[in-house]
């Protein structure tokens, strides 16, 4: 087992990675300083995982809530679903919650846990990769509005994050290379020689050997970590964790909700933000090639749908959080293993980009 540690002062906290952690009952005794536990879940990992997670918890008394499965669940209302459970079960202020899922689990068992008698314990066990690598770490946590993704949420960190490689085995093939597009960010943004161990590397990860998946994990985990560490809320180097994201929210939105995974609209729009640094001076058309040819490996798509047009994309990006003054901000890569903070980019250069990229 591997364990890094988020360093946040007296909010520090450890992400254990390895095999068979779910089962690992010192693992919830350390970090569970409560009488009262409950565990949210979804219809699908629910069946898979709960009564493993369950039979580490007899010393306590426990409550779970079993939501419905999807992005379409991750509102208000469901929210208020984990409340009426933690009320009726008369769960008090140091009660804990174990967000048992993917990003949309963990997502809204960590909102639920901000809000509940205004913060209560909080364990994050994710079962997707995107989740193990990305969402679990970093206390992002919150709810969609009909409105916009995202938009009601806190920043709030959990006692521990658990990941356990093996749950990876019931992931379907789609969901997990969505989840490598987000391993891949890591290396794009700030680790050279992780990328390059990726290039190496990616027909082992698509084939779920453990070693190099566990390996990915950690390696990922370390740089959100330090990411973190070095700034929490946002207010600068975190921003670069949005490699790919402005054009892949625009290509989510635009295609429709669902007919992209996240990491799979990141994929593209890394592709995209790969052309354009190429068009700025800094990338070359073999750095573009690498980058490109590792998505591809991880049969991910790399192209924007034809159905988008290039109008519809500046559109869609002028709603994007980073905008300033209505001017699109976008990261993009100085070279491969460095980012750049978000940077207003030339009208014409982001046009020659959105026409001629994957046309
Ligand atoms: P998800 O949570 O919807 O999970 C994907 C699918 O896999 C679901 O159907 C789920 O039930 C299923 N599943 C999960 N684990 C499984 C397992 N072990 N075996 C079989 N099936 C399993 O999607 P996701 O990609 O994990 O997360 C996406 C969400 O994460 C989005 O809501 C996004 O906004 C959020 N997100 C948050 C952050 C953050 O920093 N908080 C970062 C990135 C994404
Ligand atoms: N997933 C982006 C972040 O945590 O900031």
């Amino acid at each position: 087992m591997h364990k890094i540690i988020v360093e946040l002062d007296k909010r520090s906290y450890p992400i254990y990675i390895g095999s068979d952690l779910l089962t690992k009952k010192e693992l919830y005794s350390q970090h569970i300083n409560s009488k009262q536990v409950i565990v949210i879940s979804n219809v699908t990992i629910a069946p898979l995982y709960l009564d493993s997670v369950l039979k580490q918890l007899t010393a306590f008394q426990v409550a779970s809530v079993i939501l419905p499965d999807g992005e379409q669940f991750k509102t208000l209302e469901y929210i208020s679903t984990i409340f009426d459970q933690l009320l009726s079960h008369k769960f008090s202020r140091n009660s804990t919650l174990i967000a048992l899922g993917g990003g949309v689990i963990g997502d809204m068992g960590g909102f639920a846990a901000a809000c509940y008698q205004r913060g209560i314990h909080f364990i994050q066990i994710p079962t997707t990769l995107l989740a193990q690598v990305d969402s679990s770490v970093g206390g992002k946590t919150g709810v969609n509005h009909p409105l916009g993704k995202n938009m009601i949420g806190a920043f709030y960190q959990p006692q521990c994050v658990i990941a356990d490689a093996d749950v990876l085995d019931t992931l379907d093939d789609r969901q997990l290379s969505a989840g490598l597009a987000e391993v891949i960010k890591y290396g794009l943004i700030r680790d050279i020689n992780f990328f390059v161990w990726l290039e190496n590397n990616i027909k082992a990860l698509i084939s779920r050997d453990k070693t190099a998946l566990a390996y990915a994990i950690e390696q990922s985990c370390l740089n959100k970590a330090q990411i973190v560490s070095e700034d929490e809320t946002e207010t600068g180097i975190r921003a670069t964790l949005n490699l790919g994201h402005t054009f892949g929210h625009a290509i989510e939105t635009g295609a429709g909700y669902g007919t992209y995974l996240h990491g799979e609209a990141v994929a593209i729009g890394t592709c995209q933000a790969a052309d354009l640094s190429k068009r700025m001076g800094w990338l070359n058309d073999d750095d573009v090639k690498r980058i490109i040819d590792l998505f591809v490996a991880c049969n991910l798509p790399t192209v924007p749908p034809i159905s988008l047009s290039s109008e519809r994309f500046i559109d869609l990006m002028s709603v994007d959080k980073k905008n300033i003054d209505g001017q699109i901000r976008v990261i993009l890569l100085k070279k491969i293993g460095e980012a750049t903070l978000p940077i207003g980019v030339n009208k014409d250069i982001l046009q020659e980009t959105l026409d001629t990229y994957g046309r």
